[in-house]
Parts: C-alpha cells; sequence; structure tokens
C-alpha cells in the first residue's frame, strides 16, 4: 500500500519521498485530493497538495447537539473505529480543535440541493458541511472513499490514514437514484435488505423499491388480508419455502434504510403479476375460483378481477396498510405486462388505484405502461420498454424514473459466461451499464422530464445475498454515477480507472462482485 510506505520513509529522504509523491500521484495519494477515485465524480475537486491525519486523538465534532448529527457523527465513527481501532469520541463544539473531523449545518447555505455538501480537508481540519443531514450523510460516503479501502475492514489495520487537502464541492443532478430488489420470485430476509441498503448507500443511492409481489409469491403481510402471505407467500420460483416481511419486519427496514437516508418504495403490482393473490384470495378472481400457486417465470397471465368492487377494496386495504408504515412519499403500483387484462379494463384501474394511492397521502410510481390512462398529478411513470409509454406520459405532464432495460437491468448477464441472469434485454457488461444518458437516450425525452434513475435487480434466478451483490458490483456503482454526477464530468475511460480502484474496497467490504476484464483492477 502506498500510503504505508510512505509513512516510514524518514524526513531526510525527502527528495525521494517528492518523486514517489510524483510518481504514485496518478493512482491518488494523500498529498492530491484531485488523484482520488471517487465514486460517484464529484462536481468539483480542488487539491492544495497537503495531507490531513487520523490519529487516535481525532474527535468527530458537530456543531450543535441535535440527534440527528450526533446519530450521523456515531455513524461515520463506526466506519472508521474497526480498522483504525481509534476511539473517535463524538463532542458538540462551537470551535473544533485542531486535528478534528467536524459536521456542521452552517456554512452550507450556497450549496445547491439538500443532498450537496462540501468536505474541506487542511492540514489541521477536515470540515464537512451541508445544508441537510442527508447531504451530511453523503459527504461522510466521499471521506470513506478518501481513506485507504483498509479503513472498511473490520479488524485493526497498521499504517497511517491520510486524507489529501482540498476542498470538494458536490452534489447530484438527480435528485432520486436507486435501485430494485425483487423479494417476490425470490424472497430474502431483512438481514439481505439491510445489506443491500448499506452498499447502494456507500454510492450514493437515495432510494431502495421493494418488488414486494408478482406471481410466485407475496412478501408483506396485510392484516386485513392474511392469507395473501400466509399462503400466497409460502413458496416462490423453482418450489419450496418463500417467505415475507411481517409488518414490524418491514417497518424495521423502512427505519433502517431511513438511517441511510434511502426512501423505501414499495410496490404492489397489479392489476397483472397478480397470481399470488389470486391463488390467496378467491373473491379477486372474476370467475370466483382461486388459482393455484405458480412457481414458473412466464409473465403476463394473471389479472385481478377489474370489473368488482371487492377488488378496489382489496387494493385500498394493501395501499392503507403498507402506506401506514412507509416513511417516503411514494407508493408503486406495478401496472407492467398486464396481458391478461384487457386495456379498456386496465385504463379505468390504474385511474382509480392512483386515486386510493393519493388517498392515503402517497404518489403513485408505475412501470411506463401506466401512461395508459389518465395520469394523476405527481404520478411517475418508470421507462422500462417502451419509448412511446414513456412519451405518453411525458406529454401529461409527468416525470420519468429511467430504468432502460438494456442497460440498467441488472440482473442481466454481464456476458455468455455469467452463470445466473437474464439474456432478454442482451448482456449488459460493465461499459454498457456506464455509457448511457437519461438526458439522451430516448429521442424527445430531455433532462427536465427526468425524475431520477433506477437499476431493477429482478430474482427469478437469484437465490442469495452472494448472487445479489454479484449483480449489483460493479453496475449499481454505474448508474449511481450516471444519478449522480454531471454528463460533462462522466467519461468511461475515467470511470474504468476509478472503478479499478475500488476492487480493494469492494473486497475489504466482503462484496462478491464481478471481477470484469474492461477494467484495469487495481492490485
Ligand atoms: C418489467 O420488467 N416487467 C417492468
Amino acid at each position: 500500500m502506498i500510503r504505508r510506505k510512505l509513512s516510514v520513509i524518514s524526513g531526510f529522504l525527502a527528495l525521494s519521498v517528492i518523486t514517489l509523491i510524483q510518481v504514485s500521484c496518478k493512482s491518488g495519494t494523500p498529498s492530491d485530493l484531485s488523484g482520488e477515485h471517487i465514486i460517484p465524480v464529484p462536481v468539483s475537486v480542488v487539491a492544495t497538495g497537503d495531507y490531513f491525519r487520523l490519529d487516535e486523538k481525532t474527535a468527530i465534532c458537530i456543531s450543535d447537539g441535535s440527534d440527528e448529527l450526533r446519530q450521523l457523527a456515531e455513524y461515520l465513527a463506526e466506519r472508521l473505529r474497526p480498522a483504525t481501532g481509534f476511539a473517535f469520541a463524538v463532542k458538540t463544539t462551537k470551535v473544533p480543535p485542531k486535528g478534528s473531523i467536524y459536521l456542521t449545518f452552517a456554512g452550507a447555505d450556497s450549496i445547491p440541493l439538500e443532498e450537496g455538501y462540501t468536505v474541506t480537508i487542511t492540514k489541521k481540519l477536515l470540515t464537512l458541511a451541508a445544508k441537510s443531514p442527508a447531504g451530511i450523510f453523503r459527504g461522510i460516503q466521499t471521506i470513506r472513499q478518501l481513506l485507504p479501502s483498509g479503513i472498511e475492514l473490520s479488524s485493526v489495520q497498521q499504517g497511517e490514514w491520510k486524507i489529501a487537502t482540498g476542498t470538494i464541492v458536490d452534489y447530484p443532478v438527480y435528485g432520486y437514484r436507486s435501485t430494485m430488489l425483487d423479494v417476490a420470485r425470490h424472497f430474502f430476509g431483512v438481514e439481505d435488505v439491510k445489506r443491500v441498503i448499506d452498499l447502494a448507500s456507500a454510492y450514493k443511492i437515495n432510494a431502495l423499491h421493494l418488488h414486494l409481489s408478482d406471481d410466485q409469491g407475496w412478501r408483506i403481510e396485510i392484516k386485513s388480508w392474511p392469507n395473501l402471505t400466509l399462503y400466497g407467500g409460502s413458496t416462490k420460483v423453482g418450489g419450496g419455502d418463500g417467505g415475507y416481511f411481517t409488518q414490524e419486519q418491514y417497518s424495521e427496514i423502512v427505519r433502517y434504510a431511513d438511517s441511510r437516508y434511502i426512501t423505501i418504495v414499495p410496490e404492489i403490482d397489479m392489476p397483472g403479476h397478480t397470481n399470488a393473490a389470486l391463488a390467496s384470495y378467491a373473491e379477486l378472481n372474476c370467475n370466483g375460483r382461486a388459482t393455484k400457486l405458480y412457481t414458473g417465470t412466464v409473465v403476463g397471465f394473471s389479472t385481478l378481477c377489474t370489473g368488482k368492487e371487492i377488488t378496489y377494496r382489496f387494493v385500498d386495504d394493501v395501499v392503507r396498510e403498507i402506506s401506514a408504515l412507509t416513511t417516503g412519499p411514494y407508493f408503486h403500483i406495478g401496472g407492467d405486462e398486464s396481458h391478461a387484462t384487457k386495456k379498456e379494463d386496465y385504463i379505468p384501474f390504474v385511474e382509480r388505484v392512483q386515486d386510493i394511492v393519493l388517498s392515503h397521502n402517497k404518489k403513485s410510481l408505475g412501470w411506463d405502461e401506466i401512461s395508459l390512462g389518465l395520469l394523476r398529478p405527481g404520478t411517475v411513470a418508470q421507462y422500462w420498454s417502451s419509448a412511446e409509454n414513456a412519451k405518453r406520459a411525458v406529454s401529461q405532464g409527468a416525470k420519468l424514473l429511467m430504468s432502460p432495460s438494456s442497460k440498467a437491468y441488472i440482473d442481466m448477464k454481464y456476458d455468455s459466461t455469467t452463470a445466473i441472469g437474464y439474456t432478454w434485454a442482451g448482456y449488459i457488461e460493465i461499459d454498457k451499464a456506464y455509457n448511457w444518458d437519461p438526458a439522451t437516450l430516448v429521442p424527445g425525452i430531455v433532462r427536465d422530464n427526468i425524475f431520477g434513475v433506477e437499476a431493477p435487480l429482478w430474482t427469478e434466478t437469484i437465490t442469495n445475498i452472494r448472487e445479489i451483490e454479484f449483480m449489483i458490483f460493479p453496475r449499481l456503482p454505474a448508474i449511481a454515477e450516471i444519478g449522480w454526477s454531471p454528463a460533462r464530468l462522466r467519461n468511461w475511460d475515467d470511470f474504468k480507472v476509478r472503478l479499478g480502484n475500488h476492487g480493494k474496497r469492494f473486497e475489504a467490504m466482503g462484496i462478491n462482485y464481478y471481477k470484469s476484464a474492461l477494467v484495469p483492477w487495481a492490485d
């Protein structure tokens, strides 16, 4: 590790130190902030050529005693303590002592956007300033990346902990940067979801869309319709035990996500993709007969009976119960691939369901097909496949969440050797996941029409957290950069070098990642 080597070189070898620093600038040294490998790339980095050092006396100081700032300071301390072995006491003070890290809401007025932050590093002080707690949280992710990758290890490491001096000013292009986990095709428990939250938040992702129901399984307890989980949640793709979140567990996920400034967006897919519900309650079927549980992967055969009033009582109960547990403003109503629903039934259904969502004080998100209906104010359409649907949404004044399946579907295989994943939207190597711009991808759709970006992970072929990690990494960091960093700063040749320097970081975080041959992974 270059940083450790530097630390043992004594003063009278100053000349060779200077040479070493110059030589290693390209790979990022503690004294060249502009050479650091930050993902997503920040808006502005100005280096001042020195370094700040963490040691056993470094405190994390906060400018006011608010609980939220204190929790953020504790969160930062928890990231830094294991590998350094230092105490990182958290203190409230207006005047931070020399050598400390200072988190403050002061002096950040000029930073645009809630999630923006500045990190100012001098030899004496590291100051992280933001308008909001979310901005402080995003800035902490940058600070983690300014330290050697060993900072992510859970046991004490030898060596010095230096951060190059200078100033970073940073804020996102899009206010919504998301990933989706399908817990319906295969179920993943609370600990797995928390791991996804931690890993995604390290790359400044700020929303997690949970696909909670599909033909193969219903994964969230609804107290007024208990068979949904007791029966509808009992299996999964390929058969065998399914699983579901109790409401307490779902709330635990929401709380955990809130602590990482990630919004949980629950999805109940309807009127198609509903076999698990149709198998659980006969009355939701037009013929009054419950369907059989389904463990295959074909799509488009199921539909709620859109002409029956009981269907809307069901939807109202489900939206009400889940909305009451959800702190974020969005409820995802699905709406994709409803091939078994007649268009004349689909349209009024989607319109009425949006009204139900509004009546529970949430706004709707839905796959791009929902633009067939009238979109209510505030509804966001998620572009995944049809440019025509997306443009119809825009023509109604709706914003688009951009998840083009050929670029952003991270359940696609990387190449022909990938053991898991699908290929229907093509192979998605890391360069393909990176090389697109939401604001120019679809003719007629421009920056102003775009709400954000999302990388969905469908799980027909994915059965455990190691496989989730393999599909997410490194494509999620690539899409996170598309969502956060200005297009003028995004460049594949630069990104692949920065990404190559994250390999060791992924390993230190215990991430099972895809070691793409396109990336120069650093030793
Ligand atoms: C989808 O991939 N069916 C939204």
